[in-house]
C-alpha cells in the first residue's frame, strides 16, 4: 500500500482523510478524534505501557479518552507509511522526545520511509503531517497546527506579545472578528514553525515575522537565528470554518539535540 491510500488499520473506525495538498513527499491528514468504542479498544494495545499512563493521568474522562485516540490514529497512519514495501506493526513503533516536547521516531523506523512527522489536535479534530523519505532533500523538518476560531478568546493582549511589529500594524483598523481571524493566521503559522524546529513556545514569537498577504504562498520575513526565512515553505491547509491550519516544511538540524526517551 503507498500513503496515499487509507490503512487496513483503519477498517473498523472512521478512516483519516487524506489533505488535498499537493506537495511532493509530504502527506496530510485530518481525522476525528470521535471513534467508534469497538476501534478503541482494539487500538489500545497499540500502546505502551507509558502512552497509556500518560492517558490515564488526565483528569477528564474526553482527555483521557482523547489521548488514546490520538496515539492511535498517529500510530496507524506513521505505520501506513512506513509499510510500503514491508508490513509496519502500528504496536511496534517507539518515539523519543526532544528538549521541549517533540515527538519523533526512533530506531529501527528513525531514518526510514518516513523522515519526519508532527501532528495537533484541537477539540475532536486531529491534524497529522508526514513528510516521507521521498520529499526533497532540503526539508528535514514538518511542522503543522490546528487552531479553532470558535473559542472566544481576546487576542488583542495576545496580538502585543506574540507578533512582530509589522504583523500587529495589519490589525489595526480591523473590526474585532477580522483582527481575530488574521491573528490566528499569523498564529497557526507560527506554531507550525516552532513546532518543525522542535522549539515550541520557547522561540520568541515576536521575532518571527511573516508575511501573509503576498499573492502566493506566505513566506518569513524574518526568522531568530539560526534559522534562515529561505530555508521555510509555509503554507495555509484547506480545513473547513471554524479551523485554520498551517504547514511549515524546512531544513533544520537543531532540533535532533537534546532528546530524551519518551516511552521506548
Ligand atoms: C506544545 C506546543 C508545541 C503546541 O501546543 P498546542 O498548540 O497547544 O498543541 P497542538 O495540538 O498544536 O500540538 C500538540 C502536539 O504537538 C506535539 N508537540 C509537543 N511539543 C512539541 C514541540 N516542542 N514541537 C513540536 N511538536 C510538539 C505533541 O505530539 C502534541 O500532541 P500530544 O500532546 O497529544 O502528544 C507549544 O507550541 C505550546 O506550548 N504552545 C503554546 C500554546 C498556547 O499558548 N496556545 C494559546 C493559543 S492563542
Amino acid at each position: 500500500m503507498d500513503h496515499t491510500g487509507n490503512a487496513p488499520f483503519f477498517e473498523i473506525a472512521q478512516p483519516p482523510q487524506r489533505l488535498p495538498v499537493e506537495i511532493p513527499g509530504v502527506s496530510l491528514w485530518w481525522a476525528t478524534l470521535a471513534q467508534p468504542e469497538t476501534a478503541i479498544a482494539q487500538w489500545l494495545v497499540w500502546l505502551t505501557p507509558e502512552e497509556r499512563q500518560r492517558a490515564e493521568r488526565m483528569a477528564r474522562p474526553s482527555s483521557r479518552y482523547r489521548a488514546v485516540v490520538v496515539r492511535a490514529l498517529l500510530r496507524g497512519l506513521l505505520a501506513q507509511a512506513l509499510g510500503r514495501e514491508s508490513a509496519v506493526s502500528p504496536a511496534s513503533l517507539r518515539f523519543q522526545t526532544g528538549a521541549h516536547g517533540r515527538p519523533y521516531l526512533t530506531a529501527p523506523f528513525a531514518d526510514g520511509a518516513v523522515r519526519d512527522f508532527n501532528l495537533s489536535h484541537s477539540g475532536d479534530n486531529l491534524l497529522v503531517g508526514i513528510l516521507h523519505s521521498t520529499a526533497p532533500p532540503f526539508w528535514q523538518r514538518i511542522g503543522v497546527d490546528l487552531e479553532s476560531l470558535q473559542r472566544s478568546r481576546d487576542t488583542t493582549r495576545l496580538a502585543c506579545r506574540v507578533l512582530s511589529v509589522s504583523e500587529q500594524s495589519t490589525l489595526a483598523g480591523l473590526s474585532r472578528e477580522e483582527s481575530q481571524c488574521r491573528f490566528f493566521r499569523y498564529w497557526v503559522l507560527k506554531e507550525a514553525f516552532s513546532k518543525a524546529v522542535g522549539a515550541g513556545f520557547s522561540l520568541g514569537f515576536e521575532t518571527i515575522d511573516f508575511d501573509i498577504d503576498a499573492a502566493s504562498a506566505p513566506y518569513a520575513r524574518a526568522l531568530p537565528k539560526p534559522y534562515r526565512p529561505d530555508d521555510w515553505t509555509l503554507q495555509f491547509l484547506p480545513v473547513d470554518p471554524p479551523f485554520v491550519a498551517a504547514l511549515a516544511l524546512g531544513g533544520n538540524q537543531e532540533s535532533k539535540k537534546s532528546e530524551q526517551p519518551f516511552d521506548s
